[in-house]
């Protein structure tokens, strides 16, 4: 597996490929779990060679969130893409990425979209992603790049930019990848105290009884979201949002007219957690 620490060396392994080399791409931020190699996994079936980065975004982080103590586990990381097969890692610097700092750097945002959700909970986050995966698709040239579906509203907006920029490269949603218990993976459980790791799978399970509810009745909508909210608050969480929306332009849902998911995200202690569903019509 080559690792390439700087652009000039990610561009100059772009280059070096065949003209008919298709390649994959599963941008991360390290702090790899069996998610992330289901990323690596997809991006193998769908591409020749497969380019992973490591990249902990500052822009992407609110000036009150966990950007400092965000993990940072290299030498775990490189082991396990390494055993996924990957082809190259690209592992840029914050002033490769930004290097006039963060503020004069050119930003690229998608409207709409970014107003609801996440977006309206963590102000600049999704300019952060975008302009970052916009940057990383510039150096690495993807062909395919796969994006897990626990950030579906990451995948949607990285969807919308890619098709509004008239970017050549596909966007690929992997499923999300759960823990036996259901807790859907993320870098960020790592910080749960194991009485909140008990409670944490009540989440992904309030959120499937409420998906398994209204599919039985599909204007059941907002009883059921209800009944979701009492059992997260009784059971300690703070919601932050629990939402039906539809997945083609985030705009609420009262009934499942056309494919909907409920997007949830709460606080257990101090850590964030965010897990959806999608409901479809048929
Ligand atoms: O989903 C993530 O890990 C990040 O938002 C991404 C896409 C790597 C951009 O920093």
């Amino acid at each position: 597996m080559d690792i390439l620490d700087s652009i000039e060396a990610m561009q100059a392994w772009r280059r070096s490929l065949p003209n008919d080399a298709r390649v994959g791409f599963a941008p991360t931020m390290g702090n790899l779990h069996a998610g992330h190699i289901s990323l690596i996994d997809q991006a193998t079936q769908e591409s020749d060679r497969v380019v992973a980065s490591i990249f902990v975004n500052p822009m992407q982080f609110g000036a009150n969130e966990d950007l400092e103590a965000y993990p940072r586990t290299m030498a775990a990381d490189l082991e396990k893409l390494e055993a996924a097969g990957t082809a190259a890692v690209f592992i840029p610097t914050i002033d490769d990425i930004y290097p006039e700092g963060i503020d004069q750097h050119t930003a690229v945002e998608v409207p709409g979209l970014t107003d609801v959700l996440c977006g309206a909970s963590r102000a600049g986050h999704f300019k952060g992603v975008t302009t970052v995966v916009s940057k990383l698709f510039g150096a690495v040239r993807p062909d395919v790049a796969v994006f897990g579906a626990k950030d579906l509203q990451q995948v949607l907006v990285i969807k919308k930019m890619v098709r509004d920029l008239l970017l050549p490269t596909d966007i690929v949603t992997v499923p999300t990848m759960r823990e036996t218990d259901g807790l859907a993976m993320s870098s960020r459980n790592g910080y749960l105290t194991p009485a909140e790791r008990q409670l944490a799978p009540r989440f992904s399970q309030a959120l499937a009884d409420c998906a398994e509810a209204i599919e039985n009745d599909h204007s059941a909508v907002e009883v059921s979201l209800n009944t979701a909210r009492d059992a997260l608050t009784d059971h300690g969480f703070k919601i932050d949002y629990l939402e039906a929306r539809r997945t083609f332009d985030l705009s609420l849902a009262t009934k499942v007219d056309e494919e909907i998911a409920l997007f949830g995200a709460v606080y257990l202690g101090k850590t964030r957690l965010i897990d959806n569903r999608v409901i479809s019509p048929s």
